[in-house]
């Protein structure tokens, strides 16, 4: 709900208000951001600041006005008339004169806007409501327009900004960041999240103290060294508990956040696109869309937070079909075959993916061009013969008559210099003729800045998602950028090719999305590189991470859970032991943590013995029964610690839920265990059950003379022997509670082993274990 009191501006949702006001002088000046207050004028006035004196060597705005921009929070903060902070907004004439100040023009509330050349929120829901305020630099002649939307039911506010230039010459502009929030620092820490390949969303914690803490990323993508996902909370906020912030942004580039304290304990945050290295020149006439960031602000802990977060991005960020679109079992060729294949051996593969119940086969790297390894091929987007001798079409028709849909991997935006594409046109590729220029994984990026390039991606996409007649594809994206330099542009406005990059992605994906509706598309970047709310507005799903080791992938996926809806992410079951880790697991250790996503194989399923093939089936089955609960259920984060990662799924309905708790470190003494479940209705009885384990005798060595009449010696013939008939086997564990009960009392669990003797109602909670318990309504 927006709300104009004379000079305040409110803007409330279920549970917050963000309250600014215009000044004397017609500067926004920030006054609140938290729990709902009372709007009547009194009140309103208690929110502000009464800083009438300038104090010793501060700046004041002018003669008549003694506003010291140093000591105020503002909305819209800018450069050279008295603020020290970072500024919003940096903007050089083309006389090189950098100060600014935006004051209040005026403003309107609207349904809605577009934007047209980078991703914004959709509202199709038409739920969000708008405040525009236009705001000018009178002096400069320089336009700028602040959007609010505000969607109340999941608490979030978004910001964008769009500034044009009514010169008649040109001006240059150095910063613009999405977002600036002045407010006190009340003991804030910062959560932020970051990694590598294979290690992405390592979640870190820090204390704000004086000066500037600044996270960005420089590599090109949003990039695994900072998720743009930002938290700031105060000392004690917990999972259920305590205030906390949450920032995202909606951009797939360089991003840049910025947590600046002063001597006076004021705090600005700052996100956006990154400064470093950017500038824009914009032309008499021209406008510039600032990227979009969202903010949120919650009293209930992270768990309320990242729910608001899931909701929003699942209802106001992917597109409309996906939302509530069960995701279809799929099997991917990567780690099944790598680059070693061919028709037949796909074909033989998804038809025993088929028999066990998938239903889509996505062909990955290798198709195409002279690629047989990745240092040759890309940009070469027609078939490999000697692979395909029927070409895509052939392939995809074999697919069809097996029953089965077909998917492909593409990496449109990278060319091999050993491919025909880079020996016909070297000068699309980012490279500087002067400079020897880097690779990673023995490829270029295209210059997506360029028209002709971003044209030719589409032509050759259009051809492979014709020919094979898919309905899914896996858009990767394998390499940071380096030099960052166009032959195509020209040299005094190179700073702008980063962002007129994804100027170029995000058109090219507008293009093929309009071109190709029934495509599902999957965003990835050596697993999670991209992993942003630019990327998911076209791509309803991102592969997290190529690293899926179920004990590494549950964290990782318990800290996307912050900010991203469970089905946005990829998640699949993969071969053990694990490609990453060389750990061995079973198959439900990785179906109990790849089933919290979109769901899928990695493996040969051929290669599969007979048990392990039935247990596929099983998984698939259930899977299927759940997955329309599953696609919109909400995700808690249970426990994260070094001891245990413990995460819940809450369908919307509130009649299904799943629990896995993979534990580390085995705790002996910790023979009451408990699990404090959250979620559930308080109205429903549940059922909740958990497959019972059966455990090799070689396993507890030994302990096993606790128990037997004879002794078995562990490492002896006896227990080889016994080993093969006999195992040991976990108490049951099923039980019916209510909701309330498990809410608020959680779930007891059976005795632990505590090694004072083996009974047979135990669980074995030995180091990397998994449970995996289903909670399901049940009528009274
Ligand atoms: C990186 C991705 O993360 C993998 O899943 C796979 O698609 C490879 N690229 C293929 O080159």
């Amino acid at each position: 709900m927006i709300k104009i009191i004379e000079d305040y501006f409110i803007l409330e949702t279920q549970d917050t208000a963000y309250i600014f006001k215009k000044d004397k002088s017609g500067i926004l000046i920030h006054l609140y951001y938290g729990p709902k207050v009372a709007l009547d004028l009194n009140s309103l006035k208690a929110l502000e600041n009464n800083i009438e004196h300038p104090i010793g060597n501060n700046i004041v705005l002018s003669k008549d006005d003694p506003l010291t921009l140093e000591c105020v929070h503002q909305e819209i903060s800018s450069w050279g008339k008295g603020d020290i902070h970072n500024p919003q907004f940096l903007i050089k004439d083309s006389e090189a004169f950098t100060s600014n100040l935006f004051t209040y023009k005026t403003h309107e509330i609207l349904d809605s806007y577009e934007y047209i050349t980078v991703p914004s929120v959709k509202d199709d829901l038409k739920e969000g409501e708008v405040l525009k305020i236009t705001l000018e630099d009178k002096e400069a002649n320089i336009e700028l327009f602040a959007f609010y939307t505000v969607f109340a039911s999941t608490n979030v506010i978004t910001r964008k900004h769009v500034i044009k230039n009514n010169r008649e010459d040109y001006i240059t502009l150095k910063q613009a960041y999405s977002l600036n929030l002045d407010m006190m620092n009340d003991s804030y820490n910062l959560k932020s999240f970051h990694g590598e390949w294979n290690k992405e969303m390592n979640e870190y914690n820090q204390k704000l103290s004086i000066g500037k803490l600044v996270m960005e990323s420089t590599i090109g993508v949003s990039s695994s060294r900072c998720n743009p996902l930002m938290y700031l909370y105060k000392d004690g906020c917990s999972l259920d508990n305590g205030e906390c912030y949450a920032f995202n942004l909606i951009y797939s580039g360089n991003h840049q956040e910025v947590f600046e304290v002063d001597y006076n304990n004021h705090l600005r945050v700052q996100m956006g696109m990154n400064p470093f290295t950017f500038e824009f020149r914009l032309n008499s006439g021209d406008e510039f869309e600032v990227p979009e960031a969202i903010m949120s602000y919650t009293n209930k802990g992270f768990n309320k937070m990242s729910l608001d977060l899931q909701n929003f991005v699942r209802n106001h960020i992917i597109e409309e079909k996906y939302r509530y679109f069960p995701r279809k079992v799929l099997n991917n060729s990567w780690e099944a075959c790598y680059f070693n294949f061919n028709e037949r051996k796909l074909l033989k593969m998804a038809k025993c993916a088929k028999k066990l119940g998938v239903e889509l086969f996505v062909l990955d790297d290798g198709w195409f061009g002279e690629r047989n390894d990745d240092t040759k091929g890309l940009g070469d987007w027609f078939e490999n013969k000697k692979k395909l001798p029927h070409g895509l079409k052939g392939l995809s028709k074999g697919m069809k008559k097996i029953g089965i849909d077909f998917g492909i991997w593409v990496e449109p935006e990278m060319v091999n210099e050993n491919s025909d594409l880079y020996r016909k046109h070297p000068e699309w590729a980012l490279r500087s003729l002067n400079h020897s220029h880097s690779v990673g994984r023995n490829q270029m990026i295209l210059d997506l800045s360029n028209k002709e390039v971003e044209d030719y991606i589409f032509d050759s996409m259009c051809y492979v998602f014709s020919e094979s007649n898919c309905s899914y594809v896996k858009w990767d994206m394998n390499r940071n950028f380096s030099d960052y330099y166009s032959e195509t542009l020209p040299k005094e406005l190179m700073g702008e090719l980063q962002h007129r990059y994804y100027l170029g992605l995000y058109s090219l994906m507008k293009r093929l999305k309009e071109r190709f509706p029934d495509i599902l598309f999957e965003g990835c970047a050596s697993g999670g590189n991209r992993f942003d709310l630019g990327i998911l507005s076209y791509m309803p799903q991102i592969w997290a991470s190529d690293d899926t080791d179920p004990f590494v992938r549950q964290k990782m996926q318990y800290s996307y859970s912050y900010g991203y809806p469970m089905s946005s992410l990829g998640c699949h079951t993969a071969s053990s032991p694990s490609t990453a880790s060389l750990r061995r697991f079973t198959l439900e250790d990785r179906f109990s943590t790849a089933i919290y996503g979109a769901f899928g194989y990695e493996i040969d399923l051929r290669e599969e013995t007979r048990k392990s093939k039935q247990i596929i089936k099983k998984e698939i089955e259930f899977y299927k029964s759940i997955r329309d609960k599953l696609v919109t259920s909400d995700l808690y984060k249970i426990k994260n610690d070094e001891c245990s990662c413990i995460v819940q799924s809450v369908s919307k309905d509130k009649t299904l839920s799943l629990v896995t708790d993979k534990s580390y470190l085995y705790e002996p003494i910790k023979s009451y265990a408990n699990i404090q479940v959250k979620g559930l209705s308080d109205d429903y009885n549940y059922k909740v059950s958990s497959e019972r384990h059966e455990i090799d005798i070689k396993m507890v060595g030994g302990a096993i003379n606790m128990v037997s009449p004879i002794h078995i010696r562990d490492g002896g013939l006896l227990q080889a022997i016994l080993s093969k008939f006999y195992k040991l086997k976990e108490g049951d564990f099923s039980l019916i509670s209510s909701g309330k009960t498990l809410n608020n009392a959680g779930l007891n669990l059976n005795e632990n082993f505590n090694g004072a003797g083996i009974n047979f109602k135990e669980r074995f909670y030995l180091d990397f274990s998994t449970k995996f318990y289903v909670i399901e309504k049940v009528e009274e």
